[in-house]
């Protein structure tokens, strides 16, 4: 595992530890439970897992409220747990990286029981506190369904706390050194422990100006550029992935010059999948992508279909938001914020073509894609549940009482109905070699073997045909020509000169010769090699 630059041709899976598996039979998944199953995702041919927040947490954001930044939930299991996940892993070639939530707190962590206790306390300063809460009010509500305001009023010492997500997640105040040295040594004791990095959570958020947006603030590459230059100085090979919510030209900065993160989170070309997919048209896929700027050689984009948050509908404009919930979110409960709090395949109407053809797309943009658990497999969620955890059900390993999840009671309702384990699970799937799990494992095979996919370089080709993308990803000496029909009607591209050549099927292993025209059926996909 000597190669730094590991992550920029790696697939990524991530999982909730607490409904991958239950080791232990009390109905919570834990760190044991996600070793068990390192088989499995090593059969699958992931390279890295992200695992979801382990902290000590009084839940009310599923863990992104930590109460201890030290130490493992019990419910998880113990630090020993997390060496042994740790190390099992490497044996298998797969790395882990973990939450870094540096925005906030939980508001039972010690240091805000002590900074709420009295305007005079030594940890005061840790948090962001105001006499008003007519301070910085350019700054947007993120959880706009519950949250009235970003400040809320501490009766006993008759201040306001400021906070970018729920009340009970006070945020921390980046401009005390002391918040800031906290927060490399909480780095420093995982990646002591063994962790390959951290999905570092909510970054654009950790510094607050009047007159701004508080977003994206140059205190805030600041810091980041510490953190990283920490990994650096100790730690080579290990990365740092930025959750960062915004367009790709915001985006861009967080890379710096090489110098800040390895690897950020592409949020808007996701919904612009589904966009095209419902259109039957490939623009608005096309015009992200555009204008998506280059980023430094040694980073890498993460692009990811879904994952435990609502999809997130930020990054469109007013009328396209309307457009997707109206498309894709049919009955009211399924919105969320400024989302839709459903999974993908019942997003995709559990339509098998329409599932593979947002993988062929996911698998062969630029960028590292991550699975969200479960979607290999097409599970379903769970809409009577409340907020997102509807779509952080138990994974559905076979078809036996509780999914095969637990032996005790689950800690939450599985899902129901046509998308539930009776039906979907990996254990059926794996013993069909037609399954939805083996296409999706042999696309990431596919794309493992070649070196074109990892690289930064996509061009479209202009066919005529605005319902198929068709694209070339060239790399070193590779070149491979991409197709994606979006349409639910066959379709025909007309194919530049240079195109019209004997090409390698990477699916069917075998040769296909190009002429001018080619049609594609409704919802297919081909990836083509060029010859050398
Ligand atoms: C990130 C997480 C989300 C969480 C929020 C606050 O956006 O993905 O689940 O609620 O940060 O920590």
């Amino acid at each position: 595992m000597k190669n730094d630059l590991w992550y920029k041709d790696a697939v990524f899976y991530q999982i909730s530890v607490r409904a991958y598996k239950d080791s232990n039979g009390d109905g919570h998944g834990d760190l044991r439970g996600v070793t068990q199953k390192l088989d499995y995702l090593q059969t699958l041919g992931v390279d890295c897992i992200w695992i979801m927040p382990i902290y000590p947490s009084p839940l009310n954001d599923d863990g992104y409220d930590i109460a201890d930044y030290y130490a493992v939930d019990k419910t998880y299991g113990a630090l020993d747990d997390l060496k042994e996940l740790i190390q099992s892993a490497h044996e298998r070639d797969i790395r882990i990286v973990m939450d870094l939530v540096l925005n906030h707190t939980s508001d039972e962590h010690p240091w805000f029981q002590a900074s709420r206790s009295d305007r005079n306390s030594p940890y005061r300063d840790y948090y962001v506190w105001s006499d008003t809460d007519k301070k910085y009010t350019d700054a947007r509500i993120i959880f706009v369904d519950t949250e009235p305001s970003n400040w809320t009023l501490d009766e006993k010492t008759g201040q306001y706390y400021w906070h970018r997500f729920y009340a009970s997640q006070p945020d921390l105040n980046f401009d005390n050194p002391k918040v800031q040295e906290e927060m490399l040594n909480v780095a420093r004791f995982w990646l002591d422990l063994g962790i390959d990095g951290f999905r570092a959570d909510a970054v654009p958020y950790l510094i607050e100006r009047e007159g701004s947006n508080c977003e994206n603030l140059p205190e805030t590459h600041i810091y980041l550029k510490k953190l990283r230059s920490f990994l650096d100085e100790h730690y080579p090979g290990r990365i740092l992935l930025c959750e960062a919510n915004q367009y790709p030209e915001d985006v861009r900065p967080y890379f710096g010059d090489g110098d800040e993160f390895h690897m950020g989170f592409h949020f808007p070309i996701m919904p612009r999948i589904y966009m095209a997919l419902k259109k039957g048209r490939y623009e608005d896929m096309a015009e992200i992508m555009r204008r998506t700027p280059t980023i430094p050689e040694n980073c890498q984009w993460c692009t990811f279909l879904r994952n435990h948050d609502e999809l997130t509908l930020e990054m469109v404009t007013p009328e396209e938001r309307q457009w997707m919930w109206e498309q894709y979110a049919p009955e009211p409960r399924m919105k969320l914020n400024m989302g839709i709090r459903r999974r993908f395949a019942p997003l995709l109407d559990n339509d098998r073509r329409k599932m593979e053809l947002a993988n062929s797309i996911l698998f062969t943009l630029p960028g590292s894609p991550i699975i969200y658990y479960g979607d290999e497999i097409g599970m379903g969620d769970n809409l009577d549940l409340f907020d997102r955890n509807g779509v952080r059900t138990p994974m559905q390993w076979d078809n036996t009482p509780n999914a095969g999840f637990s032996t005790g009671t689950p800690f939450s309702e599985l899902v129901k109905g046509e998308l539930g384990y009776q039906q979907i699970n990996v254990a059926s799937q794996i013993n069909d070699p037609n399954s939805y799990f083996h296409t999706i494992k042999r696309m990431i095979a596919v794309r493992k073997k070649h070196t074109a996919f990892g690289g930064s370089s996509m061009e479209w080709v202009e066919t005529g045909n605005p319902a198929v993308a068709v694209y070339i990803r060239q790399h070193s000496d590779e070149t491979m020509l991409i197709f994606n029909n979006l349409s639910a009607s066959a379709e025909t591209v007309n194919l530049p000169d240079k195109y019209q050549k004997t090409t390698v099927d990477l699916f069917a292993d075998h040769t296909q010769t190009l002429s001018e025209k080619l049609t594609l059926q409704p919802y297919s996909y081909l990836w083509l090699q060029m010859p050398k």
